[in-house]
């Protein structure tokens, strides 16, 4: 099976790419964030205290997450039966999800549903350590970022589209901090791997994202 690992900070499209390249491709797409954001929606919805590792350890032992996809590629995700696509969305869900993924107890508990999903098909997968620890040996590895301003920015616009009440100084702190925790921590930091490529798409439209990671997918893919 193909794996194509795609890793970034917060707001860098890497969501936005992998869904398009999964549609050309005909790759099943996974958004890695959204379990761990499921994982923080379930621990916020339980009072669960997000400092204490053996409390958030004793709760997923009660956490089931499934996948699936509709008829357009859209992933949803679904925490025992319930589909919470919509709601690991806010601001609020987004904090506590990086929360949560610098335990390892957290990273582990999803280790197996990253890795079984490539056994069955050829996988486009976005997160922060695809390309280091989930799939280190992926056909293609490709690390997506851009400025901190421009990443806020699009991450503002959707927030806003979405009716949430935030601030653009506001996202932008939020954003600058997540990144920084995210790449900081000590397990599965948000690290390039070695011999990922790097696109910086600051000045690009999606458009131009997508036409640069597909000319390195094929031409990698070509390679092999
Ligand atoms: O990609 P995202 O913004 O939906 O991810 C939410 C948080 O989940 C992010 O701040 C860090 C964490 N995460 C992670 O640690 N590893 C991944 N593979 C994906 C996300």
């Amino acid at each position: 099976m193909i794996k194509i690992a795609i890793d970034g900070p917060s707001g860098s499209g890497k969501s936005t790419l992998a869904k398009s390249l999964s549609a050309k491709l005909g790759f099943t797409y996974v958004d890695t964030g959204a379990l761990y954001r499921s994982i923080a929606l379930y621990m916020l919805e339980n009072k669960i205290d997000l400092t204490d590792a053996g409390k958030i350890s004793a709760a997923l032992a009660d956490i089931s997450i499934s996948l699936d996809y509709a008829a357009d590629g859209t992933q949803h995700v679904y925490v025992n039966g319930t589909d919470v696509t919509a709601k690991i969305r806010s601001s609020e869900v987004s904090m506590a999800a990086s929360r949560v993924s610098a335990f390892p107890v957290v990273r582990d508990f999803l280790l197996d549903t990253q890795r079984n999903i490539a056994k069955k098909s050829n996988v486009i997968m976005d997160g922060r350590d695809i390309g280091t620890v989930i799939f280190p040996d992926a056909d293609v590895k490709i690390f997506l970022t851009a400025g901190n301003n421009s990443r806020a920015e699009r991450r503002y616009a959707e927030l806003i589209a979405k009716g949430e009440n935030v601030t653009f100084e506001k996202v932008l702190t939020d954003i600058t901090k997540r990144d920084h925790d995210d790449s900081s921590r000590a397990v599965a930091p948000a690290v390039a791997a070695p011999d990922a490529i790097l696109i910086d798409n600051s000045d690009f439209t999606p458009e131009m994202t997508f036409a640069k990671a597909l000319e390195i997918i094929e031409s990698k893919i070509r390679l092999k």
